[in-house]
């Protein structure tokens, strides 16, 4: 399967430094065109900046533009909120949902997290659905039932069209932290995952499964030569070109 390689550029940015970031990446996918799929996932105000020069720039044209939320409901009195459909109509191609910095500052509950994989899922939006556990989580064994319980939630509430989403597995205590799973570790939560999957859909091969959680651009290629790791989720390392296009390099195996 093609991998994909995200970015999350999380709340950083401004104007000037989202076309200098896209020039420096335009200037590296013009000489080496990725084999993989690759998207960046900006700030809801960014959207339409970086939508107009993916579009203006051909070495750009691989970048699926990506959002990093959505709200649960379609439209209507929700202040502050941004639809699916208006996501879509700004040529969003993905949508993080569920990253574990909403549920944890902003009180994401499984069901929240069920209803916004629904709503991107109805306007044609590819959600990358955020699972991972705790430090405390983790050490207390409850890694593979944390995890089970966030995807199990998605999947009861979105049916025959599971095999539509992308999953993230990104454990909190590897995020921004400079400590990441080792592929060993990671490899074994994605295969729960993946057996997870295969129980609710015969297509469970094609969902992608990515990882996130400090990939950077020395562990990018140990990591995604697992057998069910098919991308990456990436933080810091994707605001700086030159590690960004490292690790899109690495995912052409
Ligand atoms: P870092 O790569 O900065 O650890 O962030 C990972 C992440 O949260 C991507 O969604």
């Amino acid at each position: 399967m093609k991998k994909l390689i995200a970015g999350n550029w999380k709340m950083n940015g401004s104007l000037a430094a989202n076309e200098a970031l896209l020039s420096a990446l335009a200037q590296g996918l013009a000489v080496d065109q990725p084999l993989c799929d690759v998207a960046v996932c900006v700030p809801a105000p960014y959207l339409a900046q970086v939508h107009a020069l993916v579009s203006s720039q051909p070495a750009l044209s691989v970048l699926g533009l990506g959002a990093q939320d959505v709200s649960n409901q379609a439209s209507g009195a929700y202040t502050g909120e941004v639809s699916a459909a208006m996501l879509r109509e700004l040529g969003c191609r993905y949508v993080i949902v569920g990253h574990s910095e909403r549920r944890q500052y902003h009180g994401e509950t499984d069901a929240v997290v069920a209803g916004k994989v629904q709503q991107a899922l109805a306007a044609a939006v590819t959600p990358i659905v955020c699972v991972g556990e705790t430090l405390s989580e983790r050490e207390a064994g409850q890694t593979e039932a944390v995890v089970k319980r966030q995807l199990a939630a998605v999947i009861h509430a979105n049916g025959h069209c599971i095999s539509e989403i992308v999953v993230a597995y990104e454990p909190v205590w590897a995020i921004g932290t400079g400590k990441t799973a080792s592929p060993e570790e990671a490899q074994a939560v994605h295969a729960v995952l993946r057996a997870q999957l295969k129980a609710a859909t015969d297509q469970a091969a094609r969902v992608k499964i990515l990882y996130g959680g400090s990939m950077n651009a020395s562990n990018a290629a140990s990591l995604l030569a697992q057998p069910d790791i098919d991308g990456g989720l990436i933080g810091g390392a994707s605001l700086k070109a030159p590690d960004f296009l490292t690790i899109i390099a690495a995912a052409r195996a």
